[in-house]
Formats: C-alpha cells, sequence, structure tokens
C-alpha cells in the first residue's frame, strides 16, 4: 500500500472498527447468510437466492451487462449462490449463461425449468437450458407449473441417473396448484417444490410447508414480493417498530425475514436487476428472523 506503512494501515482499520466504519470501507462484508439444508442430501445452501424473471430476460447494451454483473457480484459476494431461471423467461437463460463466464460456474447453484408437452419437445428444450446457461450439469432442474408432468419428470429421472442434473423439482405460481403439488410429494421422487409464498399469500403454511418438511423436500418460495406488487400497497407506510428488533431497514427485508422464519423453506428468490436492492435482499438473510409474536405483530402492521 502506497504512502501508508502496514501498521499505520491496521491502526487504522481497528478505529474505523470500533467506530463502526468498516462497512462502509468493505460495503460487502457482513455476518454470515443463513443457511439451510436440502433435505435429501444434507447439501447446504444460503436461504436467500434470486429469481431472474423480467429481471434477467434484457437486451445486454452495455449498460444493462455492467449493472447485472455488478448485480451477482454483490449476489455472491454477500453469500448468494441459487439462481433460478426458466426456458419460459425469454432470453434470461441466455444472459445468465453469459454473464457467468465473467464469474466462477462453481460458486453457483442453477436452477432452471423445463415448460413443453411431449417427450421429445421436452428433451430438446432440456437440451437447449444447458446450452444457453452454458453449463455441463445442472443443479436443479424443474418442471415448470406442472406442465406434462408424468412425461418430463421421466426424462429428468434419467438425466439425474446420467449424472446431469443434481436435484429434480415442480413449480407454481399459484395456491390453486397445491392440492396437485401435495399428491407429486407424496408419489414422485423429486428434492424440490417451488411454490408461491408471502406474507400476502399465505396458503403454504398449511399444509403445503409441513407436508414438504415431513417427505424432506426442499422448498424454494417464489414472488416473495408479489411480482413487486407488495411495495405499491406498503407505499408511503414507514417501517413498524418491530423491524428494528429484526435489523431490517426495509418493507423488502421485513417481507423476506418473515418468509424464512417459516423453518420449511429451504430458500426464497427475489429477483431484482438493481444493485442496492440486491444488497438489500441479501442483508435479510443475516441476524435475527422474527419469532412467532413478532411474526403476530409484522401481519398486524402490514394490514392488507
Ligand atoms: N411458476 C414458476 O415457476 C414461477 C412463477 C413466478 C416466479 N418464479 C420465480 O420466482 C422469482 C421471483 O418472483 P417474481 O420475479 O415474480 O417477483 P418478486 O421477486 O416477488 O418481485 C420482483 C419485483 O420486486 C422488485 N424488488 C426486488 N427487490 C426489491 C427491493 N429490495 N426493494 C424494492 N423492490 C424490489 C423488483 O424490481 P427491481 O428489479 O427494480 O429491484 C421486481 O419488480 C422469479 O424471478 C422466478 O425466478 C417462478
Amino acid at each position: 500500500m502506497k504512502g501508508i506503512s502496514r501498521n499505520q494501515f491496521l491502526k487504522f482499520i481497528s478505529v474505523a472498527m470500533a467506530a463502526g466504519l468498516t462497512k462502509n470501507i468493505f460495503p460487502d462484508k457482513m455476518s454470515e447468510i443463513l443457511k439451510r439444508k436440502i433435505p435429501k442430501t444434507g447439501e447446504e445452501i444460503p436461504a436467500i437466492g434470486m429469481g431472474t424473471w423480467k429481471t434477467f430476460d434484457v437486451s445486454l447494451t452495455s449498460e444493462v451487462r455492467e449493472r447485472l454483473i455488478e448485480v451477482l457480484r454483490i449476489f455472491r459476494s454477500m453469500g448468494g449462490k441459487v439462481i433460478d431461471s426458466s426456458t419460459m423467461y425469454g432470453k434470461a437463460e441466455n444472459v445468465v449463461g453469459e454473464l457467468l463466464k465473467n464469474l466462477d460456474r462453481k460458486d453457483f447453484f442453477l436452477a432452471t425449468k423445463v415448460w413443453t408437452h411431449g417427450k421429445e419437445n421436452g428433451q430438446k428444450q432440456i437440451a437447449e437450458s444447458f446450452d444457453k446457461m452454458n453449463v455441463g450439469v445442472m443443479d436443479l432442474f424443474q418442471v415448470h407449473n406442472l406442465s406434462d408432468i408424468k412425461t418430463q419428470l421421466s426424462t429428468l429421472y434419467n438425466l439425474k441417473e446420467k449424472g446431469k442434473i443434481r436435484y429434480i423439482g415442480i413449480t407454481h405460481y399459484v395456491s390453486s396448484a397445491f392440492s396437485e403439488i401435495e399428491k407429486i410429494m407424496q408419489t414422485e421422487k423429486i428434492d424440490f417444490i417451488q411454490i408461491p409464498y408471502s406474507i400476502a399469500l399465505r396458503d403454504a403454511e398449511r399444509r403445503i410447508l409441513p407436508v414438504a418438511g415431513d417427505s424432506n423436500i426442499a422448498v424454494l418460495v417464489n414472488r416473495p414480493f408479489e411480482g413487486g406488487d407488495l411495495f405499491s400497497r406498503m407505499r408511503n407506510r414507514s417501517i413498524p417498530p418491530i423491524a428494528q428488533e429484526i435489523g431490517c431497514t426495509t418493507w423488502a427485508q421485513i417481507f423476506l425475514k418473515f418468509i424464512l422464519s417459516e423453518p420449511n423453506v429451504t430458500c426464497v428468490i427475489p429477483a431484482t436487476g438493481n444493485p442496492k436492492h440486491i444488497r438489500e435482499n441479501m442483508e435479510a438473510g443475516t441476524g435475527k428472523f422474527p419469532d412467532k409474536k413478532q411474526r403476530d405483530e409484522i401481519v398486524k402492521s402490514v394490514s392488507f
């Protein structure tokens, strides 16, 4: 380091630490992110991941490329790993594959989805996803919205046996699909489900989350902000006093901590293309999480 000795530097850091200033010096360092186990294997993944619907379905102009690389860099440096995409999300799989060329594939847990009917269509689409995301092995392959579920699952079982896929899952985004999801959890050899769950849509608490827990199935939570609608609903409303008790400074963090206080949730996947928002979302994976009483208070404070 130029113009400053090692001792001077260490002294400067210790004074800065004592004054609580290191967050500004090392902005991406923070307490460790919550990790949860994938029940079938015991492998741990960080409990906050990232979705790519809309936010990564973009043309990579140099401005967009720079911004999304920054999002991924912050995500990774704050302990993030799980990225969820789908063949249904336009350019998103290509964009993930392209941007990960600047980063280390091994640092990420990549998930995507097949969304079609028919065996051959499914096999073709799955092969294309491997190419678009530029991977040899996919961490998680899911059947999107339960489309042609039996046919697509049989292809995925086959690929898992061959070591091309590490985990298999199914997804939906509406709670009217929960009874079918429940049946599939009890009859198929799946590792993950991906379902909607948020402070405004709590149906999953009644049956799906307990059944997933009893069946050793990991749970990814999609639409944690109801696609962003929760922010419009809370516009002009300040965060409640309970926020301070659980270390939240924004509504986004309250919504994410509320979801993660459910022990059967393995990972929540908010989508963002904004570097400020990814930082805020990742911070929600650290520190305290609401207990039962605090959860009730959060629910009262939103009063939808
Ligand atoms: N059937 C399925 O399998 C299915 C269905 C739906 C979703 N999903 C998956 O779940 C992921 C998440 O769901 P989603 O994308 O529908 O919606 P979401 O994560 O509930 O909301 C995304 C919206 O919230 C905004 N946002 C994110 N962080 C924020 C923050 N800290 N402060 C303020 N605004 C913030 C984003 O805008 P900015 O970009 O401006 O931050 C974006 O508009 C999807 O991307 C997808 O991977 C799967």
